[in-house]
């Protein structure tokens, strides 16, 4: 898809070449004399364009305007979420007239807003392809985001290649996300990453199982034992800023498919286990953002990648298992093997001495049943970070909610045969696995996501989301140092 951004006030709009012109119109919307204007005034005026955020109104071959298809649509009074709203009821009422180019004209073009525009677009238009030929790609081409001419030409071009970094983050998650575990394995996501590693700026390594080993990961390789991809372990560097600022590491959970081991599932919706790498995916997704963007910061992105699988050399329940920091771990439940293989990606990220790690992972069944598809899960023992995490996720409309870390919860986590076990009991089973991870993440800042819930859909609509690309970038950006400000001269 291929965004280009425009200042067209609506005469211009009107004679803008372009199969398809979608016009949002806020409630303080005020009518010019140009021909969409009219149009808008006079579908007011009979009631027939509903003031209803995402209620629309289609005209076809309008004189005075060069598209043959108009789609009016109220956006209320206009804020990111309405924006989202609306562009998605826009772009599904064209589905059946397959527009290869449309233009979209905003109310106004905070960074928001035209974000949640061009994710809008891009969700209602993005087809899956990869292992399905009989699928047909998607028409539209071109998208035009048109604001009106009153807008501050640079502040908006930072807000669009924001916008559009953003996008192209998402869709690279939600791709890899959605691929079969049998497409997607292990040493594939290690390519995709040293593609990545083309980008300037950007550098990648990939180590296989003996480098693993002989870095001690005895929790992430006990996990890979049951399988026969080979395990890999991504380490991704966007180097922005200068080497004496510490970087933030973004780790990853890449199980490209989990039956739970010897713990092994039940049968019905396994397959949904292959979106059990989403988090490896959104660091994936997020590199690819920064390399559109080039921001001066410092970012490492950290990915163990393994299959958990039952085998005959499998990781067995009770198997006590040496983690890189030296603390032992009694695998009780070989289905809980996200946090093996963290744990060890955690001790990895002390060498940075970063700034904060934020560790992305689909951890818990529990978390879906507390949070359900709409915000990911947030634990961080730092509040500074977690509100910056918050903040983001509100901003880039990918949102989190905090949950807590009292060390009461770790009671669960006790054994008589290693300094600690990888399940506590049912209950809070999304704090336990989180109360878990914080042991190995003592040396720096820390806030684990878990995205368990909002990394894809299921149902009908079974897909990846391409979350919290838009959370992580957002949050990354926010760390970039703002130019101090010259001090003012106090006046006398
Ligand atoms: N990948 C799963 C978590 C999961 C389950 C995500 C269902 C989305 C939907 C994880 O590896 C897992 O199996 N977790 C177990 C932990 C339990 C054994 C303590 C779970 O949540 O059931
Ligand atoms: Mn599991
Ligand atoms: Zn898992």
């Amino acid at each position: 898809m291929n965004f280009e951004l425009k200042t067209l006030d609506l005469k211009a709009a009107a004679s803008h070449a372009s199969d398809a012109l979608i016009v949002l119109i806020a409630t303080d919307f005020k009518p010019a004399s140009d021909a969409v204007s009219r149009l808008i005034a006079q579908a007011r005026a009979s009631g027939d364009l509903d003031a209803t955020p995402a209620k629309l109104l289609s005209t076809w071959r309008t004189p005075g305007v060069t598209a043959s298809r108009v789609v009016l649509v109220s956006v209320g009074e206009g804020n990111a979420r309405l924006v989202r709203q609306a562009v998605t009821a826009a772009v599904a009422s064209l589905k059946a007239a397959a527009p290869k180019k449309i233009t979209i004209c905003l109310p106004d073009g905070t960074q928001q807003r035209l974000q949640a525009a061009a994710q809008a677009v891009a969700d209602a238009s993005y087809v899956y392809t990869a292992t399905k030929p009989s699928a047909k790609a998607a028409a539209l081409s071109r998208v035009v985001l048109a604001l009106p001419t009153t807008a501050k030409t640079q502040a908006a071009k930072d807000d669009f290649a924001h916008a559009r970094a953003h996008v192209a983050g998402v869709a690279l998650a939600r791709e890899w996300g959605n691929r079969p575990a049998n497409h997607a394995t292990p040493s594939m996501l290690a390519k995709v990453a040293q593609t990545l590693g083309k980008h300037k700026r950007v550098r990648c390594q990939v180590l296989g199982p003996k480098e693993i080993e002989k870095l001690g990961m005895g929790s992430f390789a006990a996990v890979a034992r049951g399988s026969h991809e080979p395990m890999r372990f991504i380490v991704l560097h966007y180097d922005g800023a200068a080497k004496t600022q510490a970087p933030t590491v973004l780790v990853g959970k890449g199980i490209t498919f989990d039956t739970g081991g010897i713990s092994l599932k039940p049968g019905a919706g396994m397959d949904e286990m292959k979106f059990d790498m989403c988090g490896a995916a959104s660091v994936l997704g997020t590199f690819e953002a920064l390399a559109q963007l080039q921001p001066a910061i410092n970012v490492v992105g950290l990915i163990p990648t393994c299959e958990n699988m039952p085998d005959g050399t499998a990781l067995k329940p009770g198997d006590v298992v040496t983690s890189m920091s030296g603390q032992t771990i009694e695998v009780l439940n070989t289905d809980a093997e996200g946090r093996l293989i963290l744990c060890d990606a955690l001790t990895y990220a002390t060498r940075f001495k970063p700034r904060a790690v934020i560790d992305i992972a689909t951890l818990t069944g529990a978390c879906v049943v507390s949070l359900g598809a709409v915000r990911s899960g947030l634990f961080s023992p730092s509040d500074e970070l977690a509100h910056a995490l918050q903040e983001a996720g509100e901003a880039a409309l990918d949102p989190c909610w905090r949950l807590p870390l009292d060390d009461e919860y770790a009671e669960g986590l006790k054994s008589n045969f290693a300094d600690v076990a990888n399940v506590g009991g049912r209950d809070g089973g999304a704090i336990t696995a989180a109360k878990f991870l914080q042991r190995f993440a003592k040396d720096y800042p820390w806030a684990h996501l878990d995205i368990a819930g909002s990394a894809w859909k299921s149902g009908a609509a079974k897909g990846a989301t391409g979350r919290p690309v838009g959370l992580l970038l957002q949050y990354l950006l926010s760390t970039v140092a703002k130019p101090a400000k010259p001090t003012q001269r106090r006046a006398a």
